[in-house]
């Protein structure tokens, strides 16, 4: 008998940088909400996974009419979002037991292949802490803002070929987790791989995906579009 499986999908950002009234992960790709779209992509890939959505306190109700309307049906238990993602995450996984693996996943990642997802879930069987990169292809500038220029620093420089850039689903098992983020709030986690790495823990890497996007602009969205009317993408 393996681990029970669970997903937290983040969906608790107010989505400023969209510039939409409504939050992001709600805007409709191929008429259905990106975070729909992402909650089913984890449902196809793992049918037995339990669904906890982290939404903000004002759209809870807006989500459960979402769902009804769309006759969207999968059992969710829904969390109230908090100041900052960590605080989010740290509220959903009070509803996740010990001895299980969680994945964490972006709502605003609508593109995770099934195949990812579902090869992820197998290996974090035995591994306890499992997190997607992809490499880095552009070249990196260290810079500043100097009376409101970009300025190099002097000296700083990167080496690309040491660059990943991190994506979820961030798959863990749950005591390493839970116990992760009972530290300290700490700017410089952006992801719970940072939060997990900072309490000692090794993380092991798996290669993500190219179209992994995480939709944050309205380029974005053009971007989701038009990978959405691939034929080759399904
Ligand atoms: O803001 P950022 O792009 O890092 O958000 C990544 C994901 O975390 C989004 O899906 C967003 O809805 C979620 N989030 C959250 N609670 C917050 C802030 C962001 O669930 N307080």
């Amino acid at each position: 008998m393996g681990r029970k499986k669970y997903v937290i999908v983040m969906a608790a950002g107010s989505g400023t940088r969209m510039g939409s009234e409504l939050p992001k992960q709600f805007i409709e790709l191929d008429g259905k909400a990106i975070l729909q779209m992402t909650i089913e992509t984890f449902l196809k890939a793992c049918p037995d996974v339990s669904v906890i959505t982290v939404l903000p306190e004002a759209h809870m109700a807006y989500w459960r009419n979402y769902c009804l309307q769309h006759n969207f049906t999968c059992p969710q238990v829904l969390v109230k979002g908090g100041i900052t993602r960590f605080h989010s995450v740290r509220n959903a996984l009070a509803k996740v037991p010990e001895g299980a693996v969680v994945a964490v996943h972006d709502g605003v990642r609508p593109l995770v292949s099934e195949g990812l997802v579902a090869s992820m879930f197998e290996s974090a069987e035995s591994i306890q802490a499992l997190i997607p990169v992809i490499p880095c292809v552009d070249t990196m500038k260290v810079l500043e803002s100097k009376d409101g220029q970009l300025v190099t620093i002097p000296g700083a420089s990167v080496d690309r070929s040491v660059l990943f850039g991190a994506q979820t689903p961030q798959i863990f098992h749950s005591e390493i987790i839970k116990e992760a983020y009972s530290q300290a709030y700490d700017t410089a986690f952006t992801d719970d791989a940072s939060v997990v790495e900072k309490y000692g823990k090794n993380l092991s890497y798996v290669m993500g995906e190219r179209f992994n996007i995480k939709i944050t602009t309205q380029d974005d969205l053009l971007l989701a579009r038009a990978i959405l009317s691939l034929s080759s993408f399904s």
